[in-house]
C-alpha cells in the first residue's frame, strides 16, 4: 500500500495519510542550522552540532511516537485540533504533506478551517521559518485562537535528558511582546540564545511548560488551548517552552498569515548584555526584521529553491528518454532523492536522525569520506573542506580517529581509533574530488596530523601515511590487520567481550597480530591504483612504482589466501581460522570482499570474479536485497564480537546492509553483466518498493541502513532510513557505472552498463566547467559496449570526453554496441 506519491515536476514526496507507518521526515536547512522535520510537524532542530546545540527537546522512542516537534493548536467555536494531525490525532477532513528540496508544507482543514504550514531554513541564516495560514472556508465569519507551541531544549542534548538535579534549576527566559527568548546557560558560559517570535502582536503567551499544558497532561490534551487563553507563564527553572496565542477574526474567504520563527542567535563575549540581566537583542532583531513579512518568507523560500534548482541540474536524467515505464523510478531517485540524501549525509555524517540520536556519533573518518563520493559533484568546495577537516584527525602513523566533533573538529578520544580500513577512505575521497576538480592543489595544502599544528605536513603526505599503514600493518597470511574492525564495525576479530552492555567498538582491544581483513586487501587494491595515479601526475614516479608494487603483492595475497574456491574469503580470525569459508558452520560467504575485489578487478581475468558474483546471487540473494552474509550466526561468537550477537537477519548478522549492495552493483558492471547490476539496483532503492510501504515501513524516497533478511521474521522491513553510505554508493553505482558516466583524472569517462532491454537514455552532467547533454542509443540492445561516441556533431575517439571549462552546453551523442 503506498501513503503517498512522487510529484516529479516539483521535486516533492507528497504524504496523503497523516499516520504513515513511522514518521516520514525531511532535513530543513542545508548550512549550519539543520532541522529535522516529520510529516506531522514533528522532529527538533540545531545549529552545527545536534548534540551541543540544540534548540527543541525531542523524545527518542517514545511513546506515542514523533510526540514533540512545532505544533499549532487550533481553537475554532471551542473546537480544539492540531493541523498536522499530531500531537492531538486530529481527525482532518483534508491532509496532505509535501516534503520538497529543503522545505515541507502541511496542509489540512478542519470544518470549513483551512490550514498551511511552510517551514524551512533559509540560506544565510541560522533559523527555522514557518510561514502559516489560516482560510475561513465556510460561510460564516470565524474567531480562531492559535497557540504556538515549541519545547526548548537545554542546549546539551545529553544533559538535557539525563541530568535534571541540575536541569529543573537552569531554564530562564525573557519575554518581550510577539518575542519569547530562551536563555538558559546564557549568564554563564554561553554566548548564544534563541528565540521564538511571530510576526504578529500575541494576545498572550506561555513559557512554563506546565502551566501551558496543565498537570499531568500530554501534547494531546493541554489545558491552555482547551480554555481559550494563554496564562502569560514565565518560566523560572523547570521546563521552559514558547507559545503565542494569536487571535485571528476571518471572514468567509478571508486568509491570515503569520510568520513564525525561531532562531539561533550569538552575541561576542563583550556584547552579551544590553543592561545586567537582559540580554543583547540585536542579532535577534537583525534577524526577526529580514524576516518580518509573509513577502519576506517567499523571497527567501524562492532562493532556496533557486539553489537547489542549480545544485539539482549538476546531474538530472531525463525521464522522457526512458524507454521502460518503470525507469521513472530509477530517474526520480538518481535525479532528485538519492542525490539530496547525498547532501544530508554529507552534512550530519550519522548524528541526528529518527535512528541516530545525535547524541553519540560525531563525523565518522571512514563515513565522511565515503560520503562525499556522492556529493563532490554537488558543491566540490565544500568537499575540499571536509577532506581537509577529515585528514587532520589522522595520526602520523597513518591510522585515525574514527570520529570527530563538528564543532571542535577534533578527533574524539572516546570512541579512539584502530578501524584498519578508515586510512584507505581518505585516498578514495580525495581521488574523488581529484576526477570531479582537476585540482591537485589540494595535494599541498599543510594539514596537521593528530590536529596538531606542530605535526602540519601536506595532504599528499597524508596519503601516503594512509597507503604505507596498510603495507606496514598485515597479518601472517599478508593480508591487512583488521584491528578493532574494518567497515564492518561488527567483525570484531580482537575484542572477546564476554561482558553484558560493553561496546564493542571500544572496549579494550587484544591486538592479536593475526586477524586479518580480505576486504581492507580489496580496498587497497581499488583505491591503490588512484593513489599510483596521483603519484604519476604529480611527478613522484618512484612513488608510483612502489605503490604498484605493493598493490600487485597485495593482489597476490588475495589470491593466494582470500580466495575459497568460489568465493573469496572474508577475514581470518585471531587464530588464524578463516571467516567467510566453506569450512565455517555459519557465515560461509559474505557479500564485502566480493563486491570489493571485484570492483578492483580481481578475478576477471580467469573466472573468479564472474564465480564469485555467482555465488553472492545463489547464495545471499533476496527479494529485497542481497543479504550480508550466510548463513546467519545462531550463537554469539567470542571471537567474532558483535556481528554474532544480532539476531539472525538483522544488521549486519545476514541483514540486507544496503551498503555494500552498490558494491556488487558495481562489480556486475565490472563484468559487463548490465541486466544484473540494474536487478540490484533496483532492489534496494526505496522508489521501487513504494507500494509496498506497509511492509518497508520507511520513507520511499530515501535509501535506509539496513533491511531485515530472509532469517528475520519481518524480511524486507527497513530501519535506520536517511544516515548511511548507501546514499552516496548508490549515487556512483547508478550515475557512473550503471548510466556510465564517471569522471576520472582525465575527463568524463562514458561506460554504460545497462540492461538489454533498456532502449537508451538522456543525462545532463555538469563538469569541469561546462555542461554535458548526454544521449545515449542503446537500439543495438547490448548491456555494455559503445560503437560510436560524437561530440557537438563530430566523431570522438575513445570514451573520456574532454574537459572543456568553457561555461557551454555540449551535445553528446552514444551509440552502444560492438565497436
Ligand atoms: C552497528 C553498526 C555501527 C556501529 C557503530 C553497531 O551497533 O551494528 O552498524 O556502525 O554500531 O556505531
Ligand atoms: C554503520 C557505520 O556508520 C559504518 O561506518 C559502517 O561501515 C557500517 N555501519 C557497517 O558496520
Amino acid at each position: 500500500m503506498q501513503y503517498g506519491f512522487f510529484d516529479d515536476d516539483a521535486k516533492e514526496y507528497v504524504i496523503t495519510r497523516p499516520d504513515t507507518p513511522y514518521p516520514w521526515i525531511n532535513y530543513l536547512g542545508c548550512e549550519e542550522f539543520f532541522s529535522l522535520f516529520s510529516n506531522t510537524s514533528g522532529g527538533y532542530c540545531f545549529c552545527r552540532d545536534a548534540r551541543m546545540l540544540r534548540l527543541t527537546r525531542y523524545r527518542y522512542n517514545n511513546v506515542p511516537a514523533d510526540a514533540g516537534g512545532r505544533y499549532f493548536y487550533l481553537r475554532d467555536n471551542a473546537d480544539v485540533w492540531t493541523p498536522s494531525w499530531m500531537p492531538m490525532k486530529s481527525k482532518l477532513d483534508r491532509y496532505e504533506c509535501r516534503h520538497g528540496m529543503g522545505y515541507s508544507k502541511i496542509s489540512s482543514s478542519r470544518n470549513g478551517l483551512a490550514f498551511k504550514q511552510i517551514s524551512f531554513v533559509p540560506l544565510g541564516d541560522n533559523c527555522e521559518i514557518h510561514k502559516v495560514t489560516l482560510t475561513n472556508e465556510s460561510a460564516s465569519e470565524k474567531n480562531i485562537d492559535m497557540f504556538s507551541f515549541i519545547e526548548f531544549c537545554l542546549w546539551n542534548a545529553n544533559d538535557d535528558m539525563t541530568n535534571f538535579q541540575r536541569n529543573f534549576s537552569i531554564g530562564e527566559v525573557e519575554i518581550e511582546g510577539s518575542r519569547i527568548y530562551h536563555k538558559t546557560e546564557y549568564r554563564e558560559r554561553r554566548n548564544h540564545y534563541a528565540v521564538w517570535s511571530v510576526n504578529a502582536p500575541a494576545a498572550g503567551f506561555d513559557t512554563d511548560r506546565q502551566t501551558f499544558l496543565g498537570l499531568y497532561n500530554g501534547f494531546d490534551s493541554p489545558q491552555t488551548p482547551f480554555s481559550g487563553k494563554a496564562n502569560n507563564s514565565v518560566a523560572s527553572g523547570w521546563a521552559p517552552i514558547g507559545s503565542h496565542h494569536i487571535k485571528a477574526k476571518l471572514a468567509p474567504n478571508e486568509s491570515k498569515t503569520y510568520v513564525f520563527t525561531l532562531g539561533f542567535c550569538e552575541n561576542p563575549q563583550d556584547q552579551k548584555w544590553e543592561k545586567p540581566g537582559i540580554i543583547n537583542k540585536t542579532p535577534a532583531n537583525k534577524l526577526l526584521e529580514k524576516y518580518n513579512t509573509a513577502e519576506a518568507a517567499d523571497k527567501a523560500l524562492a532562493e532556496l529553491n533557486a539553489y537547489w534548482k542549480n545544485l539539482l541540474g549538476k546531474f538530472t536524467v531525463d525521464a522522457a528518454s526512458l524507454s521502460r515505464p518503470d525507469d521513472i523510478k530509477m530517474a526520480r531517485m538518481a535525479g532528485v532523492w538519492n542525490q539530496y540524501q547525498c547532501m544530508v549525509t554529507f552534512n550530519m555524517s550519522r548524528s541526528a536522525s529518527y535512528f541516530e540520536s545525535g547524541i553519540g556519533r560525531g563525523m565518522g573518518f571512514r563515513d565522511s569520506n565515503q560520503d562525499l563520493l556522492g556529493f563532490v559533484h554537488l558543491v566540490p568546495e565544500r568537499a575540499r573542506s571536509r577532506i581537509l577537516d577529515i585528514a587532520a584527525t589522522q595520526f602520523p602513523d597513518g591510522s585515525a580517529y574514527h570520529q570527530y566533533q563538528p564543532l571542535t573538529k577534533r578527533g574524539n578520544n572516546e570512541v579512539g581509533s584502530g578501524f584498519n580500513d578508515d586510512p584507505l577512505w581518505l585516498i578514495c575521497g580525495v581521488a574523488a574530488y581529484i576526477k570531479e576538480t582537476g585540482d591537485y592543489s589540494i595535494l599541498d595544502e599543510k594539514v596537521p596530523f593528530d590536529n596538531d599544528e606542530k605535526l602540519a605536513d601536506t595532504l599528499f603526505i597524508h596519503l601516503k601515511r594512509s597507503f604505507d599503514f596498510t603495507v606496514t600493518h598485515k597479518g601472517p597470511h599478508g593480508l591487512p590487520l583488521i584491528g578493532r574492525a574494518d567497515w564492518n564495525d561488527c567483525l570484531n576479530l580482537n575484542c572477546f567481550s564476554a561482558t553484558p552492555g560493553e561496546s564493542f567498538q571500544t572496549t579494550a582491544n587484544f591486538e592479536s597480530g593475526v586477524a586479518e581483513s580480505v576486504l581492507i586487501a580489496a580496498i587497497f587494491a581499488f583505491v591503490g591504483p588512484d593513489y599510483a595515479e596521483i603519484c604519476k601526475r604529480t611527478n613522484r614516479a618512484d612513488e608510483a612504482a612502489y605503490a604498484e608494487k605493493e598493490i600487485k603483492t597485495m593482489t597476490d595475497a588475495i589470491n593466494l589466501h582470500g580466495w575459497d574456491g568460489d568465493w573469496f574469503v572474508r577475514a581470518y580470525d585471531a587464530y588464524g581460522k578463516k571467516i567467510g569459508g566453506k569450512e565455517c558452520d555459519d557465515g560461509k560467504i559474505f557479500i564485502e570482499s566480493n563486491g570489493f575485489a571485484v570492483m578492483a578487478g580481481i578475478g576477471v581475468n580467469d573466472g573468479r570474479a564472474v564465480k564469485a558474483l555467482d555465488s553472492v546471487k545463489e547464495h545471499l540473494d533476496s527479494k529485497y536485497g542481497i543479504v550480508l552474509l550466510q548463513p546467519a550466526y545462531k550463537n554469539y561468537h567470542l571471537e567474532l564480537g558483535e556481528v554474532s550477537s544480532y539476531p539472525p537477519g538483522y544488521k549486519e548478522n545476514a541483514g540486507i546492509f544496503c551498503h555494500n549492495n552498490p558494491w556488487v552493483t558495481i562489480a556486475e558492471t565490472v563484468l559487463g553483466r548490465g541486466k544484473r547490476a540494474f536487478e540490484t539496483y533496483t532492489k534496494i532503492c526505496p522508489a521501487y518498493r513504494e507500494d509496498d510501504s506497509d511492509l518497508r515501513r520507511l520513507e520511499p524516497y530515501v535509501y535506509a541502513q539496513m533491511v531485515a533478511g530472509k532469517d528475520a521474521p519481518r524480511h524486507g522491513e527497513a530501519k535506520n532510513s536517511w544516515l548511511t553510505g548507501t546514499a552516496a554508493w548508490t549515487f556512483v553505482s547508478i550515475s557512473q557505472y550503471i548510466l556510465g558516466v564517471r569522471p576520472v583524472f582525465d575527463g568524463l569517462l562514458i561506460d554504460p552498463c545497462i540492461p538489454s532491454d533498456m532502449k537508451g537514455f538522456a543525462v545532463t552532467r555538469h563538469f569541469r566547467g561546462a555542461d554535458y547533454h548526454i544521449t545515449v542509443d542503446n537500439s543495438a540492445g547490448a548491456e555494455k559496449g559503445i560503437k560510436s561516441i560524437t561530440v557537438d556533431g563530430k566523431a570522438h575517439e575513445g570514451k573520456v570526453l574532454p574537459i572543456f571549462n568553457d561555461g557551454k552546453v555540449h551535445k553528446i551523442t552514444v551509440i552502444m554496441g560492438a565497436c
